[in-house]
């Protein structure tokens, strides 16, 4: 393909995922997303600040010195209208969740998305779960109007087991999903 060059003959399904240390954060020059504000967010040091606040945390897949990919994780509140978890005598309409707050591969990746979203699902059920309290996994998924024609990740969640928290905000607006 014209114009991939460094992430040429990569398998992304195998690429290691790392914590962003302070060392890692001058990756990221010639990082190319679909969406430009996740590079913004990447070069603007946006979630650097969040990590250094202690609002989320930060993993980072990268072939040499060129990051190809980022998904943040913080903790979430998941509402639900109906009561869930019945069937195990919980009957519950709130509970502890983590969230997948950005994620973001560069354009000339392929399979990237799914393997920093698997990573995570299993990152949260053997690291997370073992040692706090945590039911579900949340994403806001983008969905932009603005653009023609609208773009709109829910697919992408879809895939991967998502479903939506709230089945009426199927269409529209952004929404959160869980799995
Ligand atoms: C969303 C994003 C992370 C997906 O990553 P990706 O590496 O493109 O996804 P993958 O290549 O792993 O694709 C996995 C599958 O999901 C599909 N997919 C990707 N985006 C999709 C979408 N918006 N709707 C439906 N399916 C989608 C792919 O076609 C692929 O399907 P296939 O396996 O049948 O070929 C990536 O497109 C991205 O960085 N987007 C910009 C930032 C963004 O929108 N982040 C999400 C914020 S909630």
């Amino acid at each position: 393909m014209a114009n991939s060059g460094k992430f040429d003959g990569v398998d992304f399904s195998q690429l290691d995922i790392e914590l962003l240390t302070p060392e890692l954060r001058s990756l990221g020059q010639g990082f190319r997303c679909v969406r430009g504000e996740f590079v913004t967010y990447w070069k603007q040091g946006r979630i650097q600040r969040e990590v250094d606040a202690y609002l989320c945390q930060c993993w980072i897949s990268r072939v040499e010195n060129a990051l190809a990919g980022y998904i943040t994780l913080l903790a979430d509140k998941l509402q639900v209208e109906d009561v869930l978890l019945v069937e195990e005598g919980v009957k519950y309409r709130t509970f502890p969740a983590v969230k997948i707050g950005l994620l973001a591969v560069d354009r000339r990746t392929k399979g990237l998305g799914v393997r920093l979203m698997e990573w995570a699902i299993d990152y949260v059920i053997t690291e997370v779960v073992p040692i706090i309290g945590v039911r579900f996994i949340t994403v806001d998924a983008l969905y932009d109007s603005d653009v023609e024609p609208p773009y709109d990740t829910s697919g992408f969640y879809s895939k991967l087991g998502f479903e939506f928290a709230d089945p009426t905000e199927a269409m529209g607006e952004p929404r959160t999903f869980t799995i």
